[in-house]
């Protein structure tokens, strides 16, 4: 999308010359001009430009006045000021106003195209950040990754996801593995813990936020921490439901984000763990086998009340498949909230090298819908917020 600006000078032959500069400059685009400060605030509120550009002395309100109500009523449009004084006074009240920068006439083509996108990326990234920081807040959540067939990509797509929130929200996200027998979730992270979930319920002492965050490690190329699977297969029996409560719970005292790798089972541990999930992202595969399978899961999750918060993630999408979404949807009896690619080469290269794809292969198609399946799980969250929110305004009154 071009940046859109307004041009505000009394002078026409001034507009029409800053207009064909503009023009030289595709990602620029002029959407509308006004001779007077009237006008100017008028032609703001109805094309909502990017970039305001203003001039200082117009006949009637001055542009310094101009500058200040719309940076007060309208401040997503931000004032660039045109001036002929070059003096440090004039500059300061400009910028008092409320103007973002401003260029002494005659500029340059590249002076002013230069100030117009120096201001527009510093405000988008400001806008960009508000937006985060408005849904990442809300209510802790659990977020588990759950299917009823192994391989599906649940342990990838959950380290993946972690870190894609810690990048987008820079909230404080763990990732905790409870796939007690085969958890890869270190490895793919590239983390030699010494600590573990199976250390951690053979404490003696009480389990609080202190010890529970004792036995996690840090992944310090994202700054997602994790609280590992136990390292060999016959300690998955230590951890029974009640820990896995009891941790997770815990956790929410703490952290934002809580990413559940699971096991591929409808065993007790994941049935406690789907229990306290706020979101159940159920992974699947393009093959008839695990469509019928997807099918039977989601009547399970129902008959437990489970629907609400659950998505249903295609993973390993290709068209080779000869499976179309549509049909599956139509046999499953419900929609594909997000599709995933098949990209072996991404993947296996960022296995091998212990590097989530995210990280090592931001452009790749698979860590763009990654990034997408993050934005969906922030806005869930705080969607889950604002309905509790009004249930409890109603109870309340
Ligand atoms: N989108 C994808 N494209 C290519 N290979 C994938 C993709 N997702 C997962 N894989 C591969 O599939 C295998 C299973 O993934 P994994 O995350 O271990 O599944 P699960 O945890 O469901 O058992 C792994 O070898 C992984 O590299
Ligand atoms: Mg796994």
């Amino acid at each position: 999308m071009p940046i859109k600006i307004l041009i505000v000078d009394d002078i026409a032959e001034t507009r029409e010359s800053v207009k064909k500069l503009l023009s030289l400059d595709g990602e620029l685009s002029v959407v509308g001009e006004a001779a007077n400060g009237e006008d100017a605030l008028k032609m703001v509120k109805k094309k909502k430009p990017d970039i305001v550009l203003m001039d200082i002395n117009m006949p009637d309100i001055n542009g310094l006045e101009v500058t200040e109500r719309i940076t007060v009523r309208y401040p997503d449009s931000a004032v660039i000021m045109m001036t002929v004084q070059g003096e440090i006074e004039y500059m300061k009240k400009a910028m008092l106003a409320g103007a973002r920068d401003y260029i002494t006439k005659p500029f340059s083509e590249e002076e002013l195209i230069g100030a117009i996108k120096k201001v527009y990326r510093l405000e988008h990234r400001k806008k960009n950040k508000g937006a985060v920081e408005q849904v990442g807040r809300g209510e802790p959540q659990i977020v588990t990754l759950f299917s009823t067939k192994g391989g599906v990509g649940k342990t990838i797509l959950a380290a993946n996801l972690a870190v894609s929130l810690y990048n987008m929200t820079h909230k404080k996200i763990i990732l905790v593995d409870l796939d007690l027998q085969f958890g890869d979730l270190a490895a793919l992270l590239n983390i030699m813990p010494k600590q573990t979930i199976s250390h951690l319920v053979q404490e003696t002492g009480e389990m609080d936020l202190e010890l529970v965050e004792s036995y996690t490690v840090k992944h310090t190329r994202s700054g997602v921490d994790l609280l590992a699977a136990p390292l060999r297969p016959e300690y998955a029996e230590l951890v029974n439901s009640q820990h896995v409560e009891k941790i997770l719970k815990i956790l929410k005292q703490s952290y934002d984000y809580i990413v559940v790798d699971t096991s591929a089972t409808f065993n007790e541990i994941n049935l406690t763990t789907l229990d306290l999930a706020n979101q159940i992202l159920l992974v699947k595969c393009l093959d008839l086998l695990t469509v019928k399978n997807a099918k039977i899961a989601l009547e399970v999750l129902e008959s437990l009340q489970y629907r609400e918060k659950v998505q249903l993630i295609f993973n390993k999408v290709s068209k080779e498949g000869g499976l179309r979404i549509e049909d599956v949807e139509r046999t499953v009896g419900a929609t594909v909230s997000h599709q995933l690619p098949v990209e072996d080469k991404v993947v296996l290269n960022s296995v091998n090298k212990g590097i989530p794809f995210v990280l090592s292969n931001p452009t790749a198609r698979i860590s763009q819908g990654v990034e997408q399946l993050s934005w969906t799980v922030i806005k869930k969250g705080k969607k889950g917020q604002e309905k509790k929110g009004f249930l409890k305004k109603i109870l309340h009154r």
